[in-house]
């Protein structure tokens, strides 16, 4: 486990000298399998794995979800364990921010939709942070996760506009049993919620059973009704958007490929899920 920002780099910096391949999964730690599976992949392709774990107070826009969000480092560390994982960087606050930045990031119509839209500022301290842990880190390659479909696609808009010397790759969204896509928010449910936040799944795959049915505006309808009726449950946004450009999409017939993406409270927890969906 490393905690300071000059050891990793120290560290990597060696690594690279012995010409060793290095796999990076950053996360904000309450590990599960959707970061196991992508620390999985790294080990398997990569001769290093090192796992980030910090959770970024520049991206969160709501002093709630930052406070309460889980933090499990000592049970983080045993799962490492179990995956091969060779490095653990788990930086404090003032590492990684030893002053506030003023740069500011803009990621254009990117951003303008959904979580950019919901959550401002929010893909500003994703990108803050992703550029100083790929500064810190030098990963050969990294390993995002498709949960957070408009994060990787700022992400990649990012490696590609600042070209940093990096392969991307995306992994499927792993679910519960029930659908409910895994993440570290879930811990944050009561029983009850947490049966209840399967429907955000059922919700989409609603959705994909009427495509080519339905009009976009009457499966968007449908589909606010249908959680409308769920106890609990506060949809923020339900969208068809086309998979590349992450804009809205009206007219089925002019897109390949779309993504159907929702937000919503769980009671006091905002969870957010995607499909994607091939028209063709
Ligand atoms: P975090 O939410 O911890 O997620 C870390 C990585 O795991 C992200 O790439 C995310 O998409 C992926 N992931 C989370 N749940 C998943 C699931 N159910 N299936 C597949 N992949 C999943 O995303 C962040 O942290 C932060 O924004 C970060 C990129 C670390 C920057 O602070």
């Amino acid at each position: 486990v490393i905690k300071q920002v000059s050891t990793i780099r120290e560290k990597v910096q060696a690594l690279r000298c012995g010409g060793k391949r290095i796999g990076f999964v950053p996360t904000m730690g309450a590990l599960h399998e959707g970061h196991l599976q992508l620390l999985r992949a790294s080990a398997q392709e990569n001769d290093v794995t090192i796992c980030s774990i910090f959770v970024n107070p520049t991206q969160f826009n709501n002093p709630d979800d930052y406070k309460l969000y889980p933090r499990t480092l000592e049970q983080d560390v045993e799962l490492l364990k179990t995956v091969n994982c060779d490095y653990l960087f788990a930086p404090g606050a003032e590492e990684v921010y030893p002053q506030q930045p003023l740069l500011q990031f803009s990621f254009g119509p990117l951003e303008a939709v959904m979580e950019g839209e919901h959550r401002p500022g929010h893909f500003n301290g994703v990108a803050t942070v992703v550029s100083k842990l790929f500064h810190f880190v030098q990963p050969h390659k990294a390993y995002f996760g498709q949960k957070d479909l408009q994060q990787v696609t700022i992400v990649r808009q990012l490696v590609q506009a600042l070209s940093f010397d990096l392969e991307l790759v995306c992994y499927p969204t792993i679910r519960e049993e029930d659908g409910l896509a895994m993440s570290s928010r879930n811990k944050r449910l009561n029983v009850e919620q947490r049966q209840i936040a399967a429907n955000l799944y059922n919700a989409l795959q609603m959705a994909r059973g009427q495509l080519g049915q339905k009009a976009v505006a009457a499966i968007k309808e449908d589909i606010r009704n249908y959680l409308n009726q769920q106890d609990q449950v506060e949809l923020e946004y339900f969208e068809v958007a086309d998979v590349n450009t992450l804009q809205p999409v009206q007219d089925l017939s002019e897109v390949q490929e779309v993504a159907l993406c929702i937000a919503a409270f769980v009671g006091p927890v905002r969870l957010i899920d995607n499909l994607l969906v091939n028209l063709k």
